[in-house]
C-alpha cells in the first residue's frame, strides 16, 4: 500500500514540485534526517534565508558563494541543497556525477525569472565588446550565456580584477548593478531584473524605525533599491552581515534582507536585538516564498526517496560550468 503512495507521489512530482506523502506524525524528523545522512553519505547544505529548522539540521549553513565553494569541496555521495533551483543547479554543474536533491523543484526565483536567456542573448548581441558578469541568482541558461560568474561576496572583487578599459554588462539584478557602479566607479550596461523580496522593503518605515532605535545600525543586503542604500550603515551578503552583526559593538540592529538571516544571529549574538526591516504593505514580504517553499518535512521525504534530483541536460552542464570555475578562481586568488 504504502509503495502505491510512492509511486502516485513520484508520477505527480512534476506537477506537484515535492513528494506529497503523508509522514507519521510521531516520526523525529530530525533524528531521521540525522540517519539519512550517515546512511546515504549525504551532506545537507542550506542558504540562511531557509527556515530554522532546516538550518538546525544542515551540515553547512552559507551565503551563495560559500555553497557554492562547499559543493565544489564535497566527498558526500549526495548534495541535499536546502535553497532555491539555481543554487542547486550550480551544485548540479560543479557536481555532474553526484545526485544532487532539491526538497521542492518549484523553489525558484524571481530574479532568476527576470533573465530569460532567449531575450538576453538578443540584448548581450547588441554590445559584442562587452564581457558579461551575471550575478549566480540565474539559470543555467543564463550561465551558459556569461563569461563570468559573482555572488555579493565577490562582485566587487571580479569587477576590480578586469582592465579599467574592459566594457560589461551586468546582470541581471539592476539594484546590485546600481551599487556595483557606485563602488567600483566602473560603467557598466545593466540588465533591468530585481528580487521581489529586497525591492519590497520601506525607506519610510525603516526610517521611522530609525528614529525610535537611534542605537542601531541599519544593514542592508545589496539587492535593495538605492534610496534604502542609502540609509545603511553596512552592506554586504549575508554571511558578511551576520559577520558584522557579531564584530560591532552595536546591541541593536534593524536588518534589511531576507528574515531567515536572523536565526544565526540571534545564536551567534544572543544578547543583541535584531530587528526584521518592515516591507512597504502589511504582509510579511520579507520572507522569501520561494525560500520557505522548502519544510522540514520535503527535506525529509527528498532523502528518504531521493526525489526531486536536478536533473540537467549535458550540453548545458558543460556550457555554464566555465563562467561558476572562474567565479570560484578569482575568489580563491582574493582569499574569499
Ligand atoms: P547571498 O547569499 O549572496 O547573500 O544572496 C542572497 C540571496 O538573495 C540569495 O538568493
Ligand atoms: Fe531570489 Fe530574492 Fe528569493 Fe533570493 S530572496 S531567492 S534573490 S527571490
Amino acid at each position: 500500500m504504502a509503495d502505491i503512495h510512492i509511486e502516485a507521489a513520484k508520477k505527480n512530482l512534476e506537477k506537484k514540485g515535492f513528494l506529497d506523502i503523508d509522514i507519521d506524525v510521531n516520526l523525529d524528523l530530525f533524528a531521521e534526517i540525522e540517519r539519512l545522512k550517515k546512511e546515504k553519505n549525504a551532506i545537507i547544505l542550506a542558504h540562511y534565508y531557509q527556515e530554522p529548522d532546516i538550518q538546525d539540521v544542515a551540515d553547512f549553513i552559507g551565503d551563495s558563494l560559500g555553497l557554492a565553494q562547499k559543493a565544489q569541496s564535497t566527498d558526500a555521495d549526495i548534495i541535499v541543497f536546502a535553497g532555491v533551483h539555481f543554487m542547486a543547479e550550480t551544485a548540479k554543474i560543479l557536481n555532474p556525477q553526484k545526485k544532487v536533491l532539491l526538497p521542492d523543484l518549484k523553489a525558484g526565483c524571481s530574479l532568476s525569472d527576470s533573465a530569460p536567456p532567449e531575450l538576453f542573448k538578443k540584448f548581450r548581441d547588441k554590445y559584442p565588446d562587452h564581457i558579461v558578469i551575471t550575478y549566480i541568482n540565474c539559470s543555467a541558461g543564463m550561465k551558459a550565456l556569461s563569461d563570468i560568474i559573482c555572488t555579493s561576496s565577490n562582485a566587487q572583487a571580479i569587477i576590480e580584477s578586469l582592465p579599467k578599459d574592459q566594457k560589461i554588462i551586468f546582470a541581471p539584478d539592476k539594484n546590485l548593478g546600481a551599487y556595483l557602479k557606485k563602488k567600483t566607479g566602473r560603467e557598466m550596461v545593466l540588465w533591468n531584473g530585481a528580487c521581489i523580496v529586497h525591492e519590497i522593503f520601506s525607506l519610510e518605515k525603516i526610517t521611522k524605525l530609525k528614529i525610535r532605535h537611534p542605537k542601531a545600525k541599519v544593514i542592508a543586503h545589496p539587492e535593495c533599491e538605492e534610496p534604502v542604500l542609502r540609509i545603511a550603515d553596512f552592506i554586504g551578503s549575508t554571511t558578511s552581515l551576520l559577520k558584522y552583526t557579531i564584530e560591532n559593538d552595536a546591541q541593536e540592529f534593524i536588518v534589511v534582507t531576507e528574515t531567515g538571516i536572523l536565526h544565526q544571529m540571534q545564536i551567534q549574538s544572543p544578547g543583541k536585538t535584531f530587528i526584521p526591516a518592515p516591507p512597504d504593505n502589511m504582509c510579511a514580504c520579507n520572507d522569501c516564498p520561494y525560500m520557505k517553499l522548502n519544510t522540514l518535512e520535503k527535506l525529509y521525504l527528498c532523502m528518504e526517496y531521493e526525489e526531486p534530483k536536478i536533473i540537467m541536460d549535458e550540453e548545458l552542464l558543460i556550457a555554464s560550468k566555465k563562467p561558476i570555475e572562474r567565479m570560484l578562481e578569482i575568489s580563491h586568488r582574493y582569499g574569499l
